[in-house]
């Protein structure tokens, strides 16, 4: 089986260590490494992995490295693992799920030839309904390449696209399942509002938003229809689609998403410029 490393066992790196775990994958097989031993014994007690402080010793003769370290840490860690990947007998392809992080910064850092692939990933990996998108970079080969799609398609959903989207799939899927929370949140606190008791707002909510979901994935009509099906001419739907787009939705939405592309955007030119000052 697959030996992987995941190096940061935070809120990414545990959504996947839980979602492999539960597709079957041996977790003998899975190495996780934390700067707090305590973090790597909490995960050691709920999957029965390996955990270890030094990342270097974690990637040791590992076939596939997950980064999933915050985007400021992540070519510094990578960097101090170089001479180890060269050393592992195999070549070891690299994972980094950092928001922003480009795979020329990421090449940068080891030697000519390292296969690495960028991953924005989401954090309903955690219960197997993740979405991951890809952009391989230059030294993976088609085999490395439908390996990690196989690893990631037991946390999800995978979609390969060319790095110039990268921005754009963290506005869409990588930061997307804090702006469906917030919009439950909120509508729970409506229906509090109107008179339900907290719990029952919270199902209601909660199984509708799910619903929606399973219909928008198993119909073939477009979202724009499926609403319009719901929204009777002067009915319910329509007086509430009313104040929804009357309130600005939509624009909220442009909005939204393109300050968060931009945002991963600077955080791969705040992370490339601090590779350059550290090389001068
Ligand atoms: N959270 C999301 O929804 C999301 C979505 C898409 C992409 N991402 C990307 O996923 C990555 C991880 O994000 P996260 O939210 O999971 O962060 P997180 O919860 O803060 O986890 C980061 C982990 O990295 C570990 N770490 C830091 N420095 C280390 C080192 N030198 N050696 C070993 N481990 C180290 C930390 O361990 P200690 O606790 O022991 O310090 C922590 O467990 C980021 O690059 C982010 O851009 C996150």
């Amino acid at each position: 089986m697959t030996k992987i490393a995941v190096i940061g066992g935070g809120k990414i790196g545990e959504a996947l260590i839980s979602g492999l775990v539960a597709g079957g994958h041996s977790p003998k097989d899975i190495h996780v490494a934390n700067r707090r031993p305590e973090r790597g014994k909490e995960l050691v007690e709920t999957y029965a992995i390996t955990d270890y402080t030094d990342v270097n010793q974690c990637i040791e003769d590992v076939d596939v490295v997950f980064m999933c370290v915050k985007p400021k840490d992540t070519l510094s860690i990578l960097a101090s693992m170089s001479d180890t990947l060269d050393n592992n007998a195999e070549d070891t392809t690299v994972i980094s799920m950092a928001a922003g992080v480009t795979l020329k910064s990421l090449e940068e850092v080891v030697s000519a030839g390292t296969p690495i692939v960028r991953v924005m990933p989401n954090t309903p990996m955690l219960v197997r309904r993740g979405t991951s998108v890809m952009s391989p970079g230059r030294f993976v080969g088609e085999e490395q390449l439908e390996q990690i799609k196989g690893l990631l398609g037991t946390v999800g959903d995978v979609f390969v696209v060319d790095e110039s989207h990268m921005d754009a799939v963290v506005a869409m899927s990588g930061s997307s399942p804090a702006y469906f929370f917030l919009f439950v949140e909120a509508m729970i606190d409506a229906g509090i509002n109107l008179g339900l008791p907290r719990a029952v707002a919270k199902e209601l909510a909660v199984s509708s938003l799910v619903g929606s979901g399973h219909l928008m994935q198993e119909s073939c009509e477009e979202p724009a229809v499926l609403r319009a099906n719901v929204s009777s001419p002067g009915g319910t739907t329509i007086r509430a689609i009313r104040e929804l787009e009357q309130s600005g939705l939509r624009g909220m939405v442009y909005r939204a998403t393109e300050k968060c592309a931009q945002r991963s955007n600077e955080l791969g030119a705040v992370k490339a410029s601090a590779v350059e000052d550290e090389a001068e």
